[in-house]
Parts: structure tokens; sequence; C-alpha cells
């Protein structure tokens, strides 16, 4: 494992020229956390508004109707981004603007919209990166059981046609999926996010479609786009045990098998681990034949979400596998209690890179939250949120020397959003957005990024 030493960022602050030239340095952000425009050209209704829309669901009772309202105002968020200094953008792309029903045709004006957003980047000298999946699913595919049945991942395939047919002339890069944990986990285990269901065995089918129609996903894309990019963003976390007791140790291998390696092991051909799935028992979900040499379907990158390390503890009887992540104690956290762990970063693409040597990865989400305030001066001063980007590109930095393959970095976000459950009341932008003028100002964590790139 890598010792990072994280005071080395006071001692010598991350530099762009410490990258390589051609390094990416990005903004993500995902289609219902800004886009808006809810009800226009022919969007329909994504599980995100059901969800929204049922009373309890979201903190403060908002949704993503009007959000940023980015469907209209995009020009002027890729100038703030071109200004920062970006040459490459993360966006997704949502489905319901695409397909209205299950045997209909493409909609032609959502197609013109990511078509005209996708020349808006290359314009302004962002490499488009387009995830096609950041949990938008239309409601009307929920309503026949949403990823828990096979038929879904067909109605992605046809999704992922239509859109690589449309845009695979501009667009080389594809991330197939945003953190498929959290969509079969946390929408349909925890409940804490759309579909909003609680139940352990659908949301290991969930999963198991989920990376299905990534693998299957992967010779499409290619077919479709010359010289395609492709790969998946996973959500991951170092773990630690609670404690050294052979029970804390033995309950964080058993959350690491479901956590870390449910997800690498299979697109690394080597199937789901056999402890976990014995661990699961009759909520394994159903493979059938040909599925994991299809998750296994070579990529070009892997995409890495990285926020914050988790620490695990024995608990028997709780959750399918008997385990609690114990919330941070004594260390610095973010307004949303996440640790703020620069190290983490390191340790985990150390550990990637050991454990399966997947090729060039790339940070495709990293940032913080902070209750950011606009000064009477009009200023933004969220130095809490430099000092993270500055420790975690340090980290990056030092993992990289030590020869683990990083080949680009996407701040989550670009400007302050709908953060899913907890609604407008969490703000990761380094934009922030004033939801009543839909006024946007650059935080001095976007200043900070934009000298660290312009390297002023
Ligand atoms: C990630 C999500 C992203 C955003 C950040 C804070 O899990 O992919 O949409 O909400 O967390």
């Amino acid at each position: 494992m890598t010792t990072t030493n994280i005071n080395s960022t006071r001692q010598h602050p991350p530099a762009r020229s410490d990258f390589a030239p051609d390094f990416l340095w990005g903004c993500a952000t995902s289609s219902y956390q800004i886009e808006g425009a809810g009800q226009e050209d022919g969007r329909v209704e994504s599980i995100w508004d059901r969800f929204a829309a049922t009373p309890g669901k979201v903190r403060d009772g908002s949704n993503g109707a009007v959000a940023c309202d980015h469907y209209h105002r995009w020009p002027e968020d890729f100038d703030i981004g071109r200004d920062m200094g970006l040459n490459a953008y993360r966006f997704s792309i949502a489905w319901p603007r695409i397909f209205s029903s299950v045997d209909g045709q493409p909609n032609g004006k959502g197609l013109d919209f990511y078509s005209r957003l996708v020349d808006g980047m290359l314009e302004r000298g962002l490499q488009p990166w387009a995830t096609l999946y950041h949990w938008d699913l239309p409601q009307f595919l929920q309503d026949r059981g949403g990823w828990a049945e096979r038929a879904t991942v067909d109605a992605y395939l046809r999704f992922v046609d239509a859109m690589t047919r449309r845009l695979g002339d501009r667009v080389q890069h594809w991330i197939t999926h945003n953190e498929p944990w959290c969509t079969a986990m946390i929408g349909n285990y925890e409940g804490l996010h759309a579909p909003g269901l609680k139940d352990f065995k659908t949301a290991l089918q969930v999963c198991h479609h989920v990376l299905l129609s990534h693998g299957k996903a992967v010779p499409l894309i290619r077919a479709n786009v010359p010289d395609a990019r492709v790969g998946i963003s996973l959500s991951l976390h170092p773990l630690r045990a609670a404690s050294d007791s052979a029970r804390d140790q033995a309950a964080s291998l058993r959350h690491d098998g479901l956590r870390y390696r449910w997800f690498l092991d299979p697109l690394h051909g080597r199937g789901y681990p056999a402890a976990t799935l014995d661990a699961v028992g009759a909520a394994a979900p159903v493979i059938e034949p040909g599925d994991m040499e299809a998750i296994a379907a070579k990529t070009d990158f892997l995409g890495v979400n990285y926020y914050f390390p988790e620490t695990i503890e024995d608990a028997p009887g709780e959750g399918p596998l008997s385990v609690r992540v114990l919330p941070p104690k004594d260390v610095e956290t973010t307004a949303l209690g996440w640790e703020v762990a620069p190290e983490g970063l390191a340790e985990l693409l150390a550990r990637i890179e050991s454990d399966y040597h997947p090729g060039p990865m790339y940070i495709t989400e990293n940032g913080a939250c902070y209750d950011d305030v606009v000064g009477p001066d009009g200023e933004v001063r969220d130095e809490a949120r430099s000092r993270y980007l500055q420790r975690h590109l340090a980290a990056l930095r030092e993992v990289i020397a030590e020869g683990v393959p990083v080949k680009g970095y996407f701040a989550w976000s670009l400007v302050d959003n709908f953060e899913w459950a907890e609604g407008y009341l969490r703000r990761f932008g380094l934009v922030h957005i004033d939801y009543a003028t839909q006024e946007r100002r650059l935080k001095d964590s976007g200043k900070w990024y934009r000298s660290f790139l312009r390297q002023e």
C-alpha cells in the first residue's frame, strides 16, 4: 500500500507541470442534476422525477425540473469551463429525452440537443466524455421492472446504439455507467435513491443487469464509433477495519467482497467473488450462460470516482453481510460528513493497479460539499474546497510517480446542482448557482483551479 505524505502539499503544492502534458483536466456533471427542462422537447418522466415527487424522499422536497437550467444555459456554462482552462468535460445523457416508449423511435429533438451540446464543447476545446447512464432511467421502463428485468438491458442497448450513431463522429470517450453500486444498492436495497426499493435480491439482480448491459454495450460502441474509448465509472472506497480484532477484520473483508470485488472481479474476467456469492446465498442473481464473458469485455480505461474511505465494523445480523459502515470520528469531514482523506485516493489507485492492472485510469469524480455563502462582496470564499482539490491532486501526483497510470482528473462538479436525496441543500460546484436567478458565480475554488490550469 502507498503511504502518501499529505504534508508535502504544503512544501510543494501541485502544479499542472507536475502532470503529463496530455493529462486531461475536466469537470463532471450529470443530466438530471443540472439540465432542468423536465418537460421540454419530448422528454418523458424519469425514475428521479417520480421518486422526487414522493413526499419525504428528497430532503428539501425539490426535484430536477428546473435545476441549473443547463438545457438553455449551457453556452454560458461551457464558456465558464473554457475560461477555467478545462480541456475535457464529462456529462451524461438523459435517456428519457431519447426514448418515450419501449418500441418507439429515438426522439429527434433529444438527439439534436446532445448534438448541439457536443458541438458546444468542441468549439470551446472541451473533449467530450459522455456517460450513457447516470441514474435517470425512464419511468416507463421502471414500470416494467426496471433494471431488475433483463429486457432493460436490450432497451439500454437500443439507447446506446442511437446515441453512439448520432454522436460517434465527434465523441470518442464513452462511459457506459456511473457507479453501478449506487444504481443497484442505494436505489434498490437501501431505498434512498430512485426507484426507492428495499430488497437485496432485487438489488443484486439489478447489479448483474447493469454490469451485463455495460459488457454488451462495449462492442456496440466500438462498432458505431471510430477509435472509440470505452470504460465504466465505479465509486470505490479504500476500506479500514474498525479494529485489529479478527471479527472486524473479517467483516471488512466481507464488505470488500461486495463493495469492491463484486464489480472489479467480473469486469476483469474473474466472475463474482466465490466467498461473496456464498455469503449472499439465495439473493444471488440469476446468471445466464455467456453473461460473465460479456461482462468481461475488454475496455480502454477505468473511471474511478473517489470521495472517502470507509471504516467497517462487524455487526451480527445487520444487513445481508453483518457489517456496519461507521461514521467518521475525530477526522476532518466535509459538510456532508464525508471524511477528507487524500491519501485514500492514492491508496485506492495503488490497490486497483496491483489487483487488476486495468490500464489507463481516470478520476471521473472527486470533490467536496461545503455550505458555501456569497459574501457581501459577491465572492464565495470556499477555501476548504480549494485545499481539498490541492491535497487530492498532490496525492494523485505521488501515486502517478509510483507508476500508477492515471491519465486525467474530473472535479465534481462544474456547477452546484441537484444532489439527489439531499436536493439543493448540498453544494459541490466550483461555480455557485443562485437558484432564484440562475446567476453563475465562480467560487474561489474555481479561481484556484483556473490559476492551476493556466499555470499562473
Ligand atoms: C456521486 C454521484 C454524483 C454526485 C456525487 C456527489 O456518487 O455520481 O452524481 O452526486 O456523488
